[in-house]
């Protein structure tokens, strides 16, 4: 623990084996330099952190995310542009509540598969935090792995194979809902056709410096100069490694819980909650730099 560190009031608590810490104590709404000094050094040793019994409105939310770096503004491709709570126009909503025929949010109540946020785009976020405002008595938990771990798991002989490839990760194509408003013009289906980002399939943490396998989503991925039977041939090896339920944490929400997440070496996924009710989060991002 550093010296500044040393000065916060933050618990912080290993949750799980692997990944996850519970962090209480203190006041987010008037956090130190030694708190938010706490919880970088606490997300970068369990990157994902649980922040439970803390009150936060948007406001107070909002500008407590923004001591943690500068918002992340999505490109035009994946907004829509509405803007969900006038007081934080970045904030985004997930949640299955339909009010006068009109979803309040994006995602409805189905599952979500792995994916890390927006690596889709060329600049990914680097935090996402969800704040469960409304949570259902049963369902929809979200679950999280360490991309560090399924990197570190491969054989010798694979770190060497995958050392010097990259992932396109398709951006056209949404798996629950078709196309992206803006790329409805593109027609193909074929991975090898689709628009999207290339990044290294194998990436640095840019503080941690260690390696991370980043796979993004499984939908629509391809690895550009390999046959498309070699290239799902290898995805589907190498997302074998990532998501082993003994490896993850599992977010079972309070409601006022906030998670934050590192989006460079971890994937999350969320559980199905069909007619269990109501579940709205409301979420922001920081911005994160270019993989490498
Ligand atoms: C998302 C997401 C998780 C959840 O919106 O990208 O991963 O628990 N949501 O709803
Ligand atoms: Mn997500």
């Amino acid at each position: 623990m550093t010296a500044i560190v040393q000065a916060s009031r933050l618990r912080v608590r290993p949750l799980g084996n692997a990944l996850g810490a519970e962090v209480t104590g203190g006041d987010l709404k008037t956090a130190s330099e030694a708190d938010i000094e706490a919880l970088r050094e606490a997300i970068l040793d369990r990157y994902v952190l649980r922040l439970r019994g803390y009150r936060l409105d948007d406001i107070e939310f909002t500008r407590f995310v923004e001591r943690l770096g500068p918002l992340h503004t999505s490109p035009d491709y994946v907004k829509d542009r509405k803007v969900y709570v006038k007081e934080s126009p970045l904030m985004s909503v997930v949640s299955n509540i339909v009010e006068n025929g009109e979803p309040i949010g994006h995602h409805g109540d189905g599952e979500l598969g792995w994916h890390t946020d927006l690596s889709f785009t060329d600049i990914p976020s680097e935090f996402t935090l969800l704040c469960a405002r409304e949570v259902p008595p049963k369902g929809g938990n979200t679950w999280f792995c360490d991309m560090y771990d399924a990197y570190e798991s491969l054989s010798l002989e694979m770190k060497q194979r995958v050392a010097r490839l990259t992932l396109k990760h398709q951006a056209s194509h949404n798996p629950q809902y078709g196309r992206w408003p803006g790329w409805s013009h593109i027609e193909t289906d074929d991975v090898r056709e689709m628009p999207g980002p290339i990044h290294p399939l194998v990436r640095t943490h840019p503080v941690s410096g260690r390696k991370t396998l980043y796979l993004g989503r499984r939908f629509g991925a391809y690895i550009p100069g390999l046959k498309l039977e070699k290239s799902e041939a290898l995805l589907d090896e190498l997302w074998s490694h990532a998501g082993r339920p003994e490896h993850c944490f599992i977010q079972e929400w309070q409601q006022g819980d906030i998670v934050m997440w590192d989006n460079r070496c971890t994937m999350h996924r969320r559980d199905a909650f069909p007619g269990q009710g109501r579940r709205r989060m409301h979420g922001l991002m920081t911005r994160g730099t270019r993989p490498e």
